[in-house]
């Protein structure tokens, strides 16, 4: 056995001194609302989650990142937080929380929870503290507040718009505004406040001694804003965007706070880590991802990507070249809680406008279920193979498509609302797992599901699928043992002699991956077959699938196997 094998099997918990665990994890995405419901009120919550450990353990992740769990009025999924150091009544208390963290750390998973630095709820206690006093006052230097343009202030100080859609200003009254990037219910913090800075330092080290492994960072790209006035109208804002002093994205100073939060990571052994959810060009990433910054960064490039081979062999390429770059190690994400989830995605024809396909419900284009499926596993064994951390969002080892016929009333997305309709939004991925193939909620919970199981998602479910060894869950869990046993080191070789549509390449140790992009098979290279996306004959590679092989003369796995 192996070292990495042994800390996988671990049951008594994790090795204490591991600095890197981070480098090169297989990092699941949970939605908690969506995930497990233990009580039948059809919220997922976090005793279901710790009932689903043992699941997480047989999937064979190495950590659990936990999206928003926090009090919140839910106006965006939860990342409107009311209170950061604390658990939604609905879904926890802070005791469940200690129990699901000693449950994964148990089972050898680590535990990594969002943190939502740019904007707090309109619940959250600065909020009502700020509407309750004056213009000026120090409660109110905690947001961003300006008085309106006009005689009585009764224009919004400048024309932004939100990304929900609608004015990013909204009235409180007397002539003063207040800003908001998301929701109206998300007003934004004053980042250039060192009380918010002190609060969030606080905030990070209350889950950091509670056991939290990292930090998920949203919007880190926003938090830093030059607000002097005169404000540039929303057309300035377009022009000069990613030069390090845009007004509101990816500013320089952003980093500084990073640096501060670095300290705080620090003070703890093994430091905590943190992965920035900044979306900014690949050449602005590597600041994020230093390691005097958060660390790691989220490399969203693939998740644009559409099925090619070039395309996909060039985004790895420099991917790979940043992370060597920042120090860092490199990110792959192929589907996460705000994107249609990527077995649809590749069901679809090629350049298809996703947000006119969600508006249409999903019926033209047709997607092709089969096809989807089929590269949805081809691409995720590929970056599986490549060096750095993959991160998987729950569900996408059944191979769920994303449901696009959610009716209206059900719809819960903020961007649905501000947008009048005009876009669907992000539901159609957070639909509860489906466990068991039978019942009204297919094992979520008991009778209800805060947005509603599709019946078919009976063929997806858990229960189906553990009993079907060519399932998609079934592929994930051989394909996540291997890797755990063949990760090594961080390097890459490319295989340069193979087709264009193909891209391969050989990892330390002789492990090989190659996926052929193409419609027609392609010789398999010489090396014993480990897992393949779809089934393989021994000689070729099929059309639109991935093989794992271990090149022969290598050491390692032969004698093993
Ligand atoms: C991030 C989250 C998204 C949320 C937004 C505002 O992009 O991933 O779900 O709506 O930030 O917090
Ligand atoms: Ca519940």
């Amino acid at each position: 056995m192996t070292a990495l094998s042994v800390l996988g099997n671990t049951t008594a918990g994790l090795p204490r001194q591991d600095a890197t665990w981070w480098r090169q994890a297989v990092v699941y995405q949970i939605y908690p609302r969506s995930f497990a419901d233990s009580n039948g009120d059809g919220i997922g919550d976090l005793p279901g989650i710790t009932g689903k450990v043992e699941y997480l353990r047989e999937l064979g992740v190495d950590a659990v990142w936990l999206s928003p769990f926090y009090p919140s009025a839910l106006a965006d999924g939860g990342y409107d937080v009311d209170d950061y150091r604390d658990v939604d009544p609905r879904i926890g208390t802070l005791a469940q929380f200690d129990e699901m963290r000693a449950a994964l750390h148990a089972a050898g998973i680590r535990l990594i929870v969002d943190i939502v630095p740019n904007h707090t709820s309109n619940r959250h206690v600065w909020f009502q503290q700020a509407l309750a006093s004056e213009p000026g006052s120090p409660e109110r230097e905690r947001y961003v507040f300006r008085r309106g343009l006009g005689e009585h202030g009764e224009l919004p100080p400048s024309d932004w718009t939100a990304a929900f859609g609608g004015p990013a200003w909204e009235p409180v009254g007397g002539g003063e505004w207040y800003l908001h990037l998301f929701a109206p219910e998300q007003p934004d913090l004053n980042w250039a406040n060192p009380e918010v800075r002190e609060e969030f330092r606080t905030t990070l080290r209350f889950w950091a001694d509670r056991g939290v492994d990292g930090f998920r960072i949203d919007v880190a790209h926003a938090l830093a804003k030059d607000l002097t006035e005169p404000l540039p109208s929303q057309a300035d804002l377009k022009a000069d965007i990613w030069g390090g002093a845009h007004p509101l994205e990816d500013r320089d100073e952003v980093h500084d706070i990073y640096r501060e939060w670095r300290q705080v990571f620090n003070e703890y052994d093994p430091p905590r880590t943190a992965v920035a959810e900044a979306w900014v060009p690949a050449h602005r990433r590597s600041r994020y991802a230093s390691p005097e910054g958060l660390g790691q960064a989220f490399n969203f490039d693939l998740l644009e990507a559409t099925w090619d081979g070039p395309t996909f062999a060039k985004i790895i390429d420099n991917n790979l070249a940043l992370a060597r770059e920042s120090g860092a190690s490199s990110t792959w994400v192929l589907s996460n809680h705000d994107v249609v989830r990527h077995a649809t995605r590749y069901a679809l024809p090629d350049g298809t406008d996703l947000e006119a396909w969600l508006r249409h419900d999903g019926a033209e284009p047709r997607p092709d279920e089969e096809r989807g499926r089929r590269r949805a596993r081809a691409a995720t064994l590929l970056t599986l193979a490549l060096p750095g951390s993959a991160y998987l969002y729950q569900g996408e080892e059944l191979g769920l498509p994303e449901v696009a016929d959610l009716p209206a009333d059900v719809l819960q997305d903020p961007t649905f609302f501000r947008s009048q309709g005009a876009q669907k939004g992000r539901d159609g991925c957070r639909v509860p797992l489906p466990w068991a193939s039978h019942g009204p909620t297919l094992g979520f919970g008991d009778e209800l599901a805060h947005l509603p199981v599709p019946a078919d998602f009976d063929r997806f479910s858990v229960e189906s699928q553990e009993a079907d060894p060519g399932s998609t869950l079934g592929f994930y869990r051989r394909a996540l043992a291997e890797r755990r046993r063949l990760q090594t080191g961080e390097t890459l070789e490319w295989l340069t002699n193979v087709p264009a549509t193909v891209v391969a390449f050989t990892r330390p140790g002789g492990w090989t991956s190659v996926t052929n992009f193409g419609s027609e098979p392609v010789p398999l290279p010489p090396g014993r077959v480990l897992v393949a996306s779809s089934p393989v004959d021994g000689r070729s590679v099929p059309a639109e699938t991935t093989v794992w092989l271990q090149s022969s003369g290598q050491n390692g796995t032969e004698q093993d196997g």
